[in-house]
């Protein structure tokens, strides 16, 4: 049992190895919208500002989708997680309360287990990105798997792909052109690379 639970996922790595290429136009810079679901109250089908504390405060999580079909509530009905990303402010412990982009991570929502979809869960103690399958949890900020079987699969099988997030001058947050590669976004349900040479893999900026 313990056997299987290591084993990797099928990907079709070459699919989602490529996707940029095959699709230039799919993956342009896009705002970051909530998707339009009632649960988010005030949140629901906006425009994240990073300078907007109240609508958006430190450890909460969305869903936002990428690429977006530019309607959020068409965006909440389509079910497809590999187009779906969990945003997340950070805890103000790790700089939630920054009023730019690097209070958000943006985490794809297929578990690089076996493509079961992860939640944050904002509780005390936890305050990671948690897979209600086989229990593998991702940390913040970088999303690296400390626990369940993501945690034991070897990099970069072990992390969480994401989107890169810039914000503009008013403080509205978008969304880089993703490169599906390990050491770029990272490959969706397969992982993300993590540390190059040993250093931890800075990457920021897509192009
Ligand atoms: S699918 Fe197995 S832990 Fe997520």
């Amino acid at each position: 049992m313990g056997a299987l639970l290591i084993l990797a996922p099928f990907v079709p790595w070459g699919e989602f190895l490529s996707a940029s290429i095959k699709n230039p136009g799919k993956y342009q810079r896009q705002k970051v919208v909530i998707d339009n679901k009632p649960e988010y109250k005030a949140a629901a089908g906006k425009v994240v500002n990073v300078n907007d504390l109240q609508t958006f405060p430190p450890n909460s999580n969305w869903v936002i989708s990428y690429p977006s079909s530019g309607d959020s509530t068409l965006d909440a009905a389509d079910a497809d997680t590999f187009t779906k990303y969990e945003l997340i402010r950070l805890p103000a412990e790790l700089g939630g309360d920054m009023k730019d982009a690097s209070a958000f991570v943006a985490f794809n929502k297929v578990c690089v287990h076996l493509w079961c979809s992860p939640n944050y869960n904002p509780a005390e103690g936890h305050k990671q990105y948690e897979c209600p399958c086989h229990g593998s949890a991702y940390r913040l900020p970088d999303g690296l798997a400390t626990a369940g079987p993501a945690a034991i699969q070897p990099p970069p099988t072990n992390a969480m792909p994401i989107l890169i997030l810039t914000a503009d001058n008013d403080g509205a947050l978008n969304i880089e052109p993703p490169v599906w590669e390990v050491n770029r976004n990272g490959v969706l349900g397969m992982g993300r690379a993590l540390y190059q040479d040993g250093k931890v893999n800075v990457y920021k900026e897509a192009g």
